[in-house]
């Protein structure tokens, strides 16, 4: 890409990720045939197909008549095969959500130790707790790990601290559990609301209870498996994507207009980007966003952000933020707190000239300085996208590569920024 050019126009956001993936491996549990409109198309949406189908499930992706983007049709009537595949576990975290799908429909399963983004420590142990305490049998087998349950038993499941994939696993296995499964600390995010909301379209009983935004607490009366059935289901759209997208807006200058987001889960972010100089416009009733960055002289740092848990600043914004204060002036401190190797992008900002330092868990960005365009390496998914928005600001040409990561979470991402007018273009894609 070649810097210095102002975005102006208007581009759609893609559906949900992190909402999509957990939904996908629902339909694990429902025997039937699920119908995902306005699915995200990205690599890790691919990885998850490819593992419903070794199971046995048919999967249709695209090719179908619906108006609203990518479809994928899922129909697991057939599954028998409770061992996954290596080579897509290893190379997608929330492979580990199958877990609980696959022990409510199979009483079994088997799968290797999870991959994903190399972000610091991710550990499997709370996914692991919640399923023992539903009755399930863990054990390991070198790199696998095997699970296996004659009867679940639904129980209260207190976790230690909110993990979205935990939360997510629990779940999936305390559908069709005997009984009532209460769970508290779980998580919170919208993500979380969303695999429910499918889950009671397809036949289960889960409750929120007043206490849920509070203390995460949720109830989830366990069903016979022969009541869940198939469903159509709307993805949410991706408040992650339409933030990176705000994120260049603030950092490239310019005006954009971002059609289908979620706005009210973006409210701690329109706060910072507002905080930071820019004008934000919302429609909510039309999904529509604008955001106002023109006047350059008013894009300044706010002093201190941390990242947390819903509805709190999200970590998978803090790279995409990091990016974006190198161009405001003034200093910003990050602290990160979900985790703990989340500021690989900074020696790679370094190289392009930002000011930043990190101690331990804080990165300080001392922005205004000019970013120099170079040859830069993604490394993983939004440290990769925050280094587009790097090069949308510095002189000259940066290269990104290994864009394939950025390909896991963003369906266009060079397509959406040259539409709002970026000099950008795939090299070898
Ligand atoms: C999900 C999102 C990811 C987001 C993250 C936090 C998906 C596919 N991914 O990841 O984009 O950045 O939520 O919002 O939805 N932890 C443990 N033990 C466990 C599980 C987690 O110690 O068994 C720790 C993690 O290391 C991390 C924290 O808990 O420090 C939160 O992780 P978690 O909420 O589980 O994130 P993911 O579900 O992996």
């Amino acid at each position: 890409m070649e810097g210095r050019n102002p975005l102006d126009g208007r581009i759609q956001i893609q559906g949900s990720k992190n909402a999509a993936l957990p939904i996908l491996a629902a339909c694990m549990l429902i025997p039937g045939k699920c119908l995902l409109k306005g699915c995200p198309d990205i690599t890790d949406i691919g990885y998850m197909c490819s593992l419903l189908k070794s199971t046995g499930a048919v999967v249709r992706t695209n090719s179908l008549e619906m108006d609203s983007g990518f479809c994928a049709e899922i129909d697991t009537q057939n599954v028998k095969e409770y061992r996954l595949p290596g080579k897509y576990v290893s190379a997608m975290r929330s492979s580990v959500v199958l877990m609980g799908a696959m022990l409510g429909r199979l009483g079994e399963v088997c799968v290797n130790y999870p991959g994903g983004c190399v972000i610091g420590e991710r550990p499997i142990d709370l996914h692991l707790y919640g399923l023992e305490r539903l009755g399930a049998q863990i054990w390991t087998e070198g790199n696998h790990i095997h699970a296996y349950a004659d009867e679940l038993k639904g129980t209260i499941i207190k976790f230690p601290f909110s993990s979205v994939g935990a939360t997510q696993n629990t779940i999936l296995a305390a559908v069709t559990a005997q009984g009532t499964t209460i769970i508290k600390n779980a998580a919170k995010e919208p993500e979380i609301v969303e695999l429910c909301k499918f889950l009671n379209k397809a036949g289960a009983n889960i409750e929120f209870p007043p206490d849920f935004m509070t203390h995460g607490i949720l109830v989830i009366h366990g069903v016979e498996l022969s009541r869940l059935h198939g469903v159509e289901y709307e993805i949410i759209p991706d408040r992650i994507v339409a933030g990176t997208y705000m994120f260049a807006a603030l950092a490239a200058g310019g005006e954009i207009e971002l059609e289908n987001v979620p706005i009210r889960q973006l409210d701690r972010v329109c706060d910072i980007i507002i905080g930071m100089g820019a004008e934000v416009e919302k429609w909510e009733e039309e999904h529509q966003i604008r955001i106002n960055a023109c006047d350059r002289k008013r894009i300044v740092n706010i002093p201190y952000i941390e990242t947390d848990i819903y509805p709190a600043f999200p970590t998978d914004l803090q790279s995409p933020l990091l990016a974006a204060a190198c161009m405001a002036k003034g200093r910003l401190t990050v602290k990160e707190q979900i985790f703990s190797s989340r500021f690989r992008i900074v020696e790679e900002l370094q190289r392009m000239g930002a000011d930043v330092t990190i101690e331990k868990d804080t990165a300080i960005v001392a922005g205004g300085r000019e970013l120099v365009g170079c040859n830069v390496i993604a490394g993983e998914l939004r440290g990769g996208a925050a280094l587009v928005i790097a090069g949308l600001c510095a002189r000259g040409i940066t290269t990104v590569a290994d864009a394939r990561y950025i390909r896991r979470g963003y369906q266009d991402i060079v397509g959406d920024l040259a539409k709002l007018g970026a000099r950008i273009r795939y090299v070898n894609k």
